[in-house]
């Protein structure tokens, strides 16, 4: 904890720290009622960040869960689903048991998402269904946590309209979990604890992983890139890097328990490194030591062009169980626009970039992100963004209307560009993403590819699915025993977002070269 939590921790709202048997609880009151502040959030100190080993569940909260039940339901990235894993992982650890339905639940998460609107109201929707829940069951905690509720406004509108939610807390307060439950379930009022400054790395918190094949491995948190569009920077706090060792030992120990696919997380994973004393171990080392270790792919998402550096790709190029596939988020073609953004780099290198990482990955599948709609956007800085897609050859894209982000520079801006307009360049866009993909998934055709299989498909249990090291679904027939293994499938037809194949072989070890 830094200083300036702790004077934020020490904000106690007077609320009666003695529960109905009288006894005195005020030791588990240390941080109720510390709202959100998106200024303090911007702020970038020098402070050092501190590792911690010593996370554990405390005695007097051991019990907690026994007989109880808890619901988690996760909105937004993979780093919102990899909390999820960790606030899991706490639940049982208190004794709580996992269950799929809200109506069983004693406990409902909702674990959000602050990118664009329209993900913040499916939340407020989901809290409207909630408050039915709450009348028929007054006993259930309603918690909202995740990147809303490091927003101000957010916090308002709950305290002022939705007074069906128990608890709120932050990004950085997840391993305050059993806390903030002891308190919700003492007090009558709201319990709202986010810390707008990042926190410690805290290295030993439990995780229940949702899946046994493929598992998310955090290597830092935060982002310091401040896009004028985007909100993130100050939902998750500065750059924390973790610790090479700590990242390499976690995915050993995954390896050994037979996970098969690691993907590194990060908001910003090319800065991952820039913190750390030797700041000279940067992406392009860890994953040329994660290479060596047993395990059959390792992914890492999300890169930002800026510091995707030559010794990443050469590393990269090396192969092995590092796969060829760059999710490279170009946002826009144009480099007005891109200036606008903030994402210091221009069209050109950006394409330069492409040109580097295609050169020594040559079957490199490259897909993207692309915010169309920025205030302002014209028709020819909008028509940049299509040519480049089309230079590139992106095999897939997330596309997204621009939405503004209060408290973000961009939020400010004023913006001629019409809903229509912005709708029927998404529109567009989405044809061309959709007409490339489905060029990418011709090639194809009749080509043996590699395809770690995953269970069943989603849409018929006969059927086998899995993904090709460049991240295509390949559906096919086979036995259920091949569920975790690689196998080699012939492709014999092919859709815009899957392929359709026959099983060929069953790989054994670690051969690999098979795109
Ligand atoms: N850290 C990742 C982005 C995470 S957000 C990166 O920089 O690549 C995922 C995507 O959401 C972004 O790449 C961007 O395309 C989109 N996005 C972010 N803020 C947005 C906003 N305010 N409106 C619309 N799309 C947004
Ligand atoms: Fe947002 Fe930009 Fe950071 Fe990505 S790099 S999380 S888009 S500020
Ligand atoms: Fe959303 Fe927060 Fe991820 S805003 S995209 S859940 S970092």
């Amino acid at each position: 904890m830094n200083e300036e939590q702790r004077l934020n921790s020490s904000q106690v709202k007077e609320i009666n720290p003695q529960n109905k048997e009288g006894k005195d609880y005020s030791q588990y009151f240390q941080s109720v009622y510390v709202p959100p502040n998106l200024k303090e959030a911007k702020k970038r100190g020098k402070e050092q960040v501190e590792y911690q080993h010593d996370f554990g569940i405390e005695p007097e909260f051991a019990n907690m869960g026994i007989g109880r039940k808890f619901y988690i339901r996760t909105y937004g990235c993979q780093m919102n689903e990899h909390d999820t894993e960790v606030m899991a992982g706490i639940f049982m650890g208190l004794g709580y048991e996992p269950t799929n339905t809200v109506a069983e639940a004693n406990v409902v998460l909702l674990n959000t998402c602050a990118i664009r609107e329209n993900a913040e109201n499916k939340v407020f929707g989901e809290l409207g269904h909630l408050k039915l829940l709450k009348r028929n069951n007054p006993d259930v905690l309603i918690g909202v946590c995740g990147c809303m509720s490091q927003e101000e406004s957010v916090v308002n509108k709950i305290l002022k309209t939705y007074d069906q939610v128990d608890m709120i807390f932050g990004t950085h307060n997840i391993h305050r979990l059993p806390n903030i439950l002891h308190e919700a379930y003492l007090s009558k009022e709201m319990v709202i604890e986010v810390w707008s400054k990042e926190g410690d790395v805290i290295e030993n918190l439990p995780k229940v992983r949702r899946g046994e094949i493929k598992a998310w491995v955090n290597i830092m948190y935060g982002c310091d890139k401040f896009c004028t569009y985007c909100i993130v920077p100050y939902t998750r706090g500065k750059e924390r890097s973790r610790r090479p060792q700590d990242i390499i030992q976690e995915v050993r120990h995954l390896a050994a328990q037979g996970y098969k696919e690691i993907t590194l997380l990060g908001q910003n994973v090319n800065a991952y490194g820039k913190d750390l004393d030797d700041s000279s171990y940067r992406l392009g080392n860890l994953m040329d030591d994660l290479r060596l270790i047993d395990i059959e792919r390792i992914r890492f998402t999300t890169s930002h062009p800026r510091d995707f550096d030559d010794h990443l790709i050469s590393v990269l190029a090396k192969r092995g169980n590092l796969v060829e596939h760059v999710h490279l988020p170009v946002q826009s073609g144009s480099t007005s626009m891109l200036k606008l953004m903030a994402r210091k780099y221009s069209r050109e290198q950006y394409l330069e970039l492409v040109q580097k990482i295609k050169y020594a990955i040559p079957n490199v599948a490259l897909t993207t992100d692309i915010i169309v709609g920025f205030p302002n956007e014209t028709e020819e800085q909008f028509e940049e963004t299509m040519s480049l897609y089309r230079e590139v050859g992106f095999e897939m894209a997330y596309t997204y209307i621009y939405s503004p982000r209060d408290g973000t520079p961009a939020a400010k801006m004023e913006d001629n560009v019409p809903m229509e307009v912005k709708k029927d360049r998404l529109q567009r866009l989405n044809n061309l993403v959709n007409q490339f993909a489905l060029e990418a998934m011709e090639r194809y055709n009749g080509e043996v590819v590699e395809v770690l299989v995953e269970g069943e498909s989603k849409k018929n249990p006969d059927v086998l699915a899995g993904y090709t090291r460049t991240s295509k679904l390949v559906n096919f027939v086979g036995p259920k025993d091949i569920i975790g293994k690689r196998v080699l499938i012939k492709i014999n037809q092919t859709k815009t977002w899957s392929l359709y194949g026959e099983l060929i072989e069953v790989l054994s070890g670690q051969e690999v070269g098979v795109i």
